[in-house]
């Protein structure tokens, strides 16, 4: 038997949905889920954590990147079940009462337009400063790999990240 339906037999299992447990943004959850249910439709539809968008949904475009475990993850490429126990954080729980130094700095430099990515671009740059906190302009860019943004041509973004790197 492989990993992934061993997991499945340690969740218990009732009409077709799955108990699991995981912490947002600091908040325990215990919820039912259908095992077909992907971790991004669980955050917006069920608990009403919209900041986390979805676009592609087939892990191109970071859209709807969160931390899990402290890790940058795509939520459209995890089962919900896969992160039973978890901890995750999305961009709600990131400048809870303000924005935070990141958020501030897009606003300033213009690090958005429609502002679809921003979200994820965000949650990118948090792993990315949490690991390296003076950050090459290369390492900017292999950090925002991930995320795709349709509007700014990326220099806004990377003169927010810029200047947070550089503003202690
Ligand atoms: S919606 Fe997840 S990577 Fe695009
Ligand atoms: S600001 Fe529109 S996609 Fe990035």
């Amino acid at each position: 038997m492989d990993m992934k339906n061993n997991m499945i037999e340690d969740l218990m299992i009732s009409n077709s949905t799955l108990a699991i447990e995981l912490t947002i943004n600091d908040k325990h959850y215990k919820l039912q889920v259908n095992p077909m249910e992907k971790l991004v439709h669980i955050l917006r539809d069920q608990l009403n954590f919209t900041g986390t968008k979805k676009s592609c949904e087939i892990g191109r475009c970071g859209s709807c990147s969160v931390l899990i475990d402290g890790e940058l993850a795509n939520s459209c490429l995890l089962m919900a079940y896969q992160v039973n126990g978890k901890s995750i954080t999305t961009i709600e729980g990131i400048g809870i009462i303000t924005h935070d130094e990141v958020q501030r700095a897009f606003l300033k430099e213009g690090g958005f337009q429609c502002g679809y990515c921003t979200t994820g671009m965000i949650i990118a740059v948090e792993s990315l400063l949490k690991k390296n906190l003076n950050p090459t302009e290369a390492d900017i860019k292999e950090a925002l790999s991930g995320n795709l943004c349709r509007c700014t041509g990326y220099g806004g973004i990377i003169r927010a990240i810029q200047s947070v790197a550089t503003s202690d």
